[in-house]
């Protein structure tokens, strides 16, 4: 297991209130937002086939809150592609990968109730992949994919630039950009990587947070209702 810092625990106080506090007010957080420049190309998924195809094999479990978990998915696949670029400077296949590891990057909060949720979730998606063999919408996904995917969703609540261990054939851009676009959503822009606040604000008014970080919130007393200790294992999950 491992080890809670003291500035794992202080990061989720600080993300959680302000979260709490500040989820109508985007723009309160650094330069206000205004116009969208008018030479911008922050582009909004409304929709994704990949993720969406991953993302209904689970909607029993995810039951009221498929809308609010997949809309986080959305803004957060949004916000990675603008790490990346933008939609001209990413493939198919990029968006593809981050898609499919997005739809499955909290996932067992719902299908396995676990609070520590990371390789639970990686895992569920490695065995969709496997019992599909290949019938979703990534196609040819190469070993090296395989190692992408996985590191997408166990590196996505890492603070700082992660880098891939010797020898790792994981695609460090992707699994970075996941990374700073999912800081952006969870904590509603509090820290987000110099994502414009425009951008923020647009993501949110075209995808609703739908009660997203209240549910998130509201998760631990909801999976461990008498135990402190196991509502702890929640901070397993960050990472500096
Ligand atoms: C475009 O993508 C490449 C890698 O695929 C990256 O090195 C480059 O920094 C990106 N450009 C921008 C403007 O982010």
């Amino acid at each position: 297991m491992a080890a809670i810092s003291f500035g794992s625990i202080l990061l989720l106080l600080l993300s959680l209130s302000l979260a709490q506090l500040l989820r109508w007010n985007p723009m309160w957080f650094g330069r206000s937002a205004g116009e969208l420049p008018s030479s911008s190309e922050f582009f909004v998924f409304h929709e994704h086939d990949t993720l969406d195809d991953a993302l209904f094999q689970h909607v029993g479990q995810l039951g009221d809150e498929f809308d609010a978990y997949r809309n986080h998915c959305l803004r957060v696949l949004s916000f990675a592609v603008h790490h990346l670029g933008g939609l001209r400077n990413v493939t198919n296949r990029q968006v593809n990968l981050m898609a499919l590891a997005l739809a499955y990057h909290d996932i067992a909060l719902w299908t396995d109730g676990k609070l520590d949720y990371l390789d639970p979730s990686a895992a569920l998606l490695l065995r969709d992949l496997r019992k599909n063999d290949k019938s979703g919408s990534v196609q040819d996904l190469q070993d090296a994919d395989f190692v992408t995917l996985r590191e997408i969703v166990l590196q996505h609540h890492k603070l700082t630039t992660w880098t891939p261990p010797e020898g790792s054939q994981a695609d460090e851009l992707l699994v970075n950009a996941v990374r700073k676009g999912d800081w952006a959503d969870a904590t509603i822009g509090m820290i987000r990587f110099g994502l414009p606040a425009a951008y923020l604000e647009k993501a949110y008014t075209e995808l609703p947070e739908g009660g997203f970080h209240r549910i998130l919130a509201r998760m631990g007393g909801r999976l461990s209702p008498d135990s402190i200790t196991e509502r702890l294992a929640v901070l397993n999950i960050f990472k500096l």
